[in-house]
């Protein structure tokens, strides 16, 4: 690993706990505006400051986010279906890692579809990718999708994850699922956890903790803070657990202490 990679790797991973709370909040690219964040900046400006790094699409990065930031971004490189379309998620490369570098990401991320018609495009897309990307030093987050028709059990999340990692992927992007440490132990590359449809901050928190501690590096997590009732209160506990090692309890009491605060800081 060259310099440049490792160096954007470092700044996807914090050195300092070799762990990373990155906000997702890629979804508009096949789901349009999606509720949280129909007004991106405004959703993501407070979110910042406790976010190591961000991940959205380029045109989002351009419009809604200040050129003056210092958090990281990686950036969704891959899409062409939406979920109106009839084929969900057979993506395939949307931008190059010129482009990339040219807005100073930190890395860049593509789907891939295993077990779907199209699995063969995408892992094809995602080889491609890694390739031009190399030559720039710019890491590459393959992210295992899931949907209609695709397990998310061990042994689906394991296959792709693998998959994804023996194609040259930098870091893996998967969900939770039971046996997750089998997840983490066939695959040779750092995994962060997606957080899936909306949960309750306790179960979320539940979820962030169990994954860190079979293994996963930290979390890729968007609906279960940008939806939260709190979401600077969320991703303030979520990163009690993913840096600090905080217990899903002491998560959820960092989530309510930051919550009563509020109408005070406001009087
Ligand atoms: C993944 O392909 C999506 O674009 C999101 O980045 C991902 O699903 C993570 O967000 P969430 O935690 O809402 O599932």
């Amino acid at each position: 690993m060259g310099w440049g990679l490792r160096n954007r790797m470092s700044r996807i991973i914090r050195p300092e706990t070799g762990r990373s709370v990155m906000l997702a909040v890629d979804h508009g690219y096949f789901m349009g505006p999606t509720t949280g964040l129909r007004d991106l900046g405004k959703a993501v400006k407070d979110l910042l400051p406790y976010t190591d790094t961000l991940m959205l699409s380029r045109g989002m990065l351009r419009n809604c986010i200040a050129n003056t930031t210092s958090t990281p971004i990686v950036l969704r490189a891959s899409g062409g279906t939406s979920i109106i379309g009839k084929e969900l998620l057979h993506e395939g490369i949307t931008m190059t890692v010129k482009n990339a570098v040219r807005l100073n990401a930190a890395g860049v991320a593509f789907s891939i579809c295993v077990g779907t018609d199209f699995e063969r495009n995408t892992i094809l897309g995602l080889s491609r990718l890694i390739d031009e990307a190399e030559e720039y030093g710019m890491p590459v987050v393959a992210v295992t999708a899931v949907g209609k028709g695709l397990g998310k059990d061990e042994r689906y999340l394991s296959l792709s994850s693998r998959i994804a990692a023996e194609h040259g992927a930098h870091i893996v992007k998967t969900y939770y699922c039971e046996g997750f440490d089998k997840v983490i132990e066939s695959c040779p590359v750092p995994v962060v956890m997606a957080g899936g449809q909306k949960l309750p901050e306790s179960e979320a928190l539940e979820m962030t903790y169990n994954a860190i501690h079979g293994g996963a590096v930290g979390v890729d997590m968007g609906r279960n803070i940008f939806q939260s009732e709190d979401p600077v209160a969320m991703i303030q506990a979520v990163r009690e657990v993913v840096h600090k090692n905080a217990t899903p309890k002491e998560g959820l009491q960092v989530f309510d202490e930051l919550r009563a605060r509020k109408p005070l800081e406001n009087e």
